[in-house]
């Protein structure tokens, strides 16, 4: 393997992973895991920004982030995966960079009003850590230097703002941060239940440690395709909120075979939706195997994440170490 560049990417640790987490980043971070030196992270300081009343919260899902990802294929050997808490320095960044983000330009960041609206009157988010969300965001990144960081496309505004802050930075104490390049992940190739975006929140998503009965009991009653109300009404698989799911998890000649009998009316919803359910099953069970496998162990994860601490701090420390004499704040 020829490492030639790095990347960094990091989780919220807010709920379980689901089929659209698998398809969309996951999957590239697998990818992207064969040739680039990585740094993956569980944002729980991120976290905190929406959940600073129920901290709580948050710890459970810490460990399981990490065993999704090492059942996902991440290997913890390759990739450093490092809780973000526990690399301090990301902390001590935040803050010098805080001194020189204009305020003005956090005001402006769209993702800040959308969620600061969309939670309106669940939660009070006019706070100082949630307006600087996108500073914490660009020390995550600039302490490892990195030259791509693999974001959906939410996320742009915040790469777009890193970029900023190292310009700045850059500018006024010297050259020391690379600009970084967004990757953009694919947008998840699975709708939800419901054809809107799969999400948590719209309860129309399937949890990668779902209880696979429980799969087949929400598949039945899932949207396909308008133009099938009857039977007899040939369907157009390319408008049916089903046939992506065939795409991923039923064999391509099988996929072709579905779209001729759906375009001729050959076969039902409800056969169609079985088929799916049964190859969706046979892609969560042997996950979910591998899963319970490494919940045998239950310091797993806590392992591999002090191990990956440890490692992170070694890369971000040199970082902060040049900043500081960039400063001649190394006292
Ligand atoms: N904001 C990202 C999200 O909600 C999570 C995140 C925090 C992140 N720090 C990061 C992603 C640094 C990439 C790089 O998805």
């Amino acid at each position: 393997m020829t490492v030639n560049k790095r990347i960094v990417s990091g989780m919220r640790p807010t709920g379980p992973l689901h089929l659209g987490h698998y398809f969309g980043v996951l999957d590239s971070w697998v990818e992207l895991a064969k040739d680039h030196e990585c740094f993956f992270f569980v944002a729980d300081w991120h976290a905190l920004t929406t959940e600073y009343a129920e901290p709580q919260k948050v710890k459970g899902f810490v460990p399981s982030l990490v065993t999704d990802w090492v059942a996902a294929g991440l290997d913890p050997a390759k990739v450093v995966m490092f809780q973000q808490s526990q690399v301090k320095e990301h902390a001590e960044l935040h803050l010098l960079l805080s001194m020189i983000t204009p305020v003005g330009w956090l005001e402006r960041n769209p993702t800040y009003k959308d969620v600061r609206d969309q939670l309106d009157g669940t939660k009070d988010l006019s706070t100082y850590g949630f307006l600087g969300y996108p500073v914490l965001m660009a020390s995550d990144i600039l302490i490892y230097k990195p030259t791509r960081v693999p974001v959906g496309h939410d996320q742009l505004p915040h790469l777009e703002l890193t970029r900023e802050i190292a310009r700045r930075a850059n500018h006024l104490w010297g050259e020391i941060f690379p600009e970084p390049e967004a990757k953009l992940t694919k947008a998840s190739k699975l709708p939800g239940l419901d054809g809107r975006k799969m999400s948590k929140s719209y309860g129309n998503a399937i949890a990668l440690g779902e209880d696979l009965a429980g799969v087949r009991k929400r598949i039945t009653p899932m949207l396909t395709c308008v133009k099938r109300a009857r039977l007899k009404d040939p369907g157009e698989p390319n408008e049916c909120n089903l046939y992506p799911y065939h795409l991923l998890f039923t064999d391509p000649q099988k996929c072709e075979e579905i779209a001729v009998s759906c375009r001729e009316a050959s076969i039902g919803c409800g056969e169609c939706k079985k088929i799916m359910a049964d190859n969706l099953c046979a892609f969560l069970e042997p996950f979910q195997q591998r899963r319970a496998e490494l919940d045998k162990n239950p310091d797993l994860a806590w392992d591999i994440l002090r191990d990956g601490n440890e490692r992170a701090r070694v890369a971000a420390r040199a970082t902060i170490e040049e900043l500081r004499e960039k400063l001649n704040f190394n006292f």
